[in-house]
């Protein structure tokens, strides 16, 4: 069988996988969170982002696995760094990090053909005390989402899970980007939309293999995308903070691949 095309698809598209595909899964997702947790300690006050994904480029060569982000659609680097603003899939550069500075890490493996794709908050020096709170609601958002995760729910609901948890917090859920399928390959349907409305969408079956994403703005949802065709920033220049799991679907909740190794996905505790 080609590996691509294991298990099958539902009337909505949706790969479904057997249950022998969750150890290459958490192979994969595991290495991306041991990367995230081995990076933090490169994050410091005058550190570029171009240094950062340096040494994340040598972590996924030692570790004898391929970058799923260098040379896809073009892009160039081991991660997206989205530095304040930035809402995602900023480009690592020469641009030193300041006192106060927040930084969205993403980074996709591939391990034996599987992906794994996380990402988390850091920070550069002290962490401001509004900066602290976009960063926890964030955080806490996606683990609403994913407490929604077992067969018989749907997409909506866990849009709808982060969307309340996030708004009820005064805060906005960016709606211009999404999570996503992903297994044998990085990006697949469904889309994941971090809003919605309760028992809409597709419903969730043992199997699906998926990343919950979101990001989240302390001003307004609204984005624009850089001349460089990828940097995506808040249009009202408010701050975004963004976490990531890639999560698989069991028969009675979730399975999540890209749990820290280290227990550093927060970084504030
Ligand atoms: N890892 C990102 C995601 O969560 C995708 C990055 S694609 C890149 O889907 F080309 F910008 F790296
Ligand atoms: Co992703
Ligand atoms: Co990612």
């Amino acid at each position: 069988m080609k590996h691509e095309n294991r298990g099958r698809l539902t009337k909505d598209g949706i790969r479904i996988y057997d249950a022998s595909d969750f150890p290459g899964m958490h192979a994969a997702g595991r290495l991306a969170a041991q990367i995230l947790d081995d990076i933090a300690q490169h994050v410091f006050v005058g550190q570029t982002t171009e240094a950062i994904d340096t040494k994340i480029t040598e972590m996924v060569e030692a570790a004898g696995a391929t970058s799923a982000t260098i040379g896809y659609k073009g892009y160039q680097h081991a991660s997206c760094i989205s530095v304040n603003h930035v809402v995602c899939h900023g480009i690592p550069g020469a641009k030193t990090l300041k006192d106060g500075d927040i930084l969205n890490i993403d980074v996709t493996v591939i391990v034996d053909g599987w992906y794994g794709d996380t990402s988390r908050m850091y920070v550069a020096g002290k962490l401001p005390r509004k900066a602290e709170r976009l960063i926890e609601v964030t955080h806490d958002s996606l683990m609403k989402g994913i407490e929604m995760v077992k067969p018989g729910n749907t997409f909506g609901d866990i849009g709808h899970a982060i969307q309340s948890y996030v708004e009820s917090h005064r805060m906005s859920v960016v709606r211009d980007f999404c999570g996503h399928g992903l297994g044998r390959v990085f990006h697949a349907p469904p889309n994941v939309l971090h809003y919605g409305r309760p028992g809409t969408g597709a419903v969730l079956e043992e199997g699906m293999f998926f990343t919950i994403e979101p990001m989240v703005n302390l001003g307004r949802p609204e984005t624009k995308t850089l001349a460089d065709d990828w940097t995506a920033v808040t249009r009202d220049k408010s701050l975004s903070a963004q976490f990531e799991h890639s999560v698989g679907v069991t028969s009675d909740g979730v399975d999540i691949f890209t749990l820290s190794p280290g227990g550093m996905f927060h970084p504030t505790y």
